[in-house]
């Protein structure tokens, strides 16, 4: 459907549109296009990698672009909005996941095995997690543990269950088929990450293993978007204003509060985005947020925003 949406908007560019309004136009796509079909959009073309510094690279953002992605989480309260946004987009989306029963009632599938893309496994795992990563080039973490439990099982699923997603992700099978440059990592974190001694209704020593699973994904050579928002609401998405910035300056607006929606849709437009990029992120009643690429470059340095 957002698919249906996008052409929509694209078509309505038909002045120098060379395939006649059945394919977005080169003023859609800044580094060209193919046509296509009233059926299928076809591609805009994009740079070999994603972080290509192009200057047409960030003007453009395609979902149309299929990936085979793998969410982590996938049954969770924000993993499964995360997953649910993947298949809409288009992607060849798999579920990683420790309860085919809960998959089925929170993804709606039906024999919830791999034939459908439902990996069974946990974190801990680094088998179940290349075998649920091999032939994906991008993988979202949503993985969290809920509640205050035991320090080492925190840590467990919080710090090294990243750092095992990643290591499945970048596995000699995947860097042979899309280049240490073509894998990203999108992960979900929070915000709060600043406060030396976070109070345990703040996120307590969750927030102390996200930051070191920010800083393992930072240096990991991989691309990645780390979306670290304020406090998560189950509202609707798409009926906002989002707001962007860096190091918990948003702990201003109030409350700093963001919907799980709108974090799932900022995590699956960053999977085209052609850079790395670590960002804050909470909402305030007004005009919903139209252009999530937009917001995505407002959180980038100077030094990125004039590099060629
Ligand atoms: C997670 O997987 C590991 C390795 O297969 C296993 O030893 C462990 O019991 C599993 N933990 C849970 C909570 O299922
Ligand atoms: C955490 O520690 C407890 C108690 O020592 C142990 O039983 C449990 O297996 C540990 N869990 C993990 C994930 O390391
Ligand atoms: C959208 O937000 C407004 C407040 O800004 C709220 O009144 C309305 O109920 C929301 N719509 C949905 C579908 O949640």
């Amino acid at each position: 459907m957002v698919r249906y949406v996008l052409l929509a908007l694209l078509s309505t560019v038909t002045a120098t549109d060379p395939c006649g309004a059945t394919r977005c136009d080169t003023a859609a796509c800044a580094c060209g296009c193919e046509c296509g079909t009233p059926d299928d959009p076809g591609l805009c073309y994009t740079p070999k990698t994603l972080l290509s510094k192009e200057p047409c690279a960030i003007e453009h953002h395609s979902p149309t672009i299929k990936r085979t992605v793998l969410v982590t989480g996938a049954t969770g309260r924000t993993g499964s909005l995360i997953y649910k946004r993947m298949v809409a987009a288009g992607h060849d989306t798999r579920a990683f996941v420790r309860s085919a029963d809960k998959a089925r009632k929170v993804l709606g599938c039906s024999l919830c095995d791999e034939s459908e893309g439902i990996y069974l496994g946990n974190v801990s795992s680094v088998t179940q997690l290349e075998r649920a990563a091999l032939g994906t080039s991008i993988v979202a973490i949503a993985v969290g543990v809920s509640g205050f439990g035991p320090q080492n099982v925190t840590k467990a699923v919080e710090f090294v269950g990243v750092q095992n997603t990643v290591a499945a992700l970048a596995q000699p099978s995947n860097i042979a088929s899309y280049g240490v440059d073509g894998l990203r990592v999108l992960f979900v974190s929070s915000m709060g990450t600043t406060l030396p001694a976070p109070p345990k209704e703040a996120g307590g020593s969750i927030l102390f293993w996200k930051l070191n699973a920010e800083a393992f994904i930072s240096a990991s050579g991989l691309s990645f978007a780390i979306v670290k928002p304020g406090g998560l609401l189950m509202t609707a998405g798409d009926n906002s204003t989002l707001l962007v910035g860096k190091d918990d300056a948003l702990f201003k607006v109030n409350p700093p509060v963001v919907s799980r929606d709108d974090v799932a849709r900022v995590v699956v437009a960053s999977l085209e985005f052609p850079f790395s990029v670590r960002l804050d992120i909470v909402s305030k009643p007004g005009p919903p947020t139209t252009d999530v690429n937009a917001l995505l470059k407002e959180t980038l340095y100077p030094w990125q925003q004039g590099a060629h």
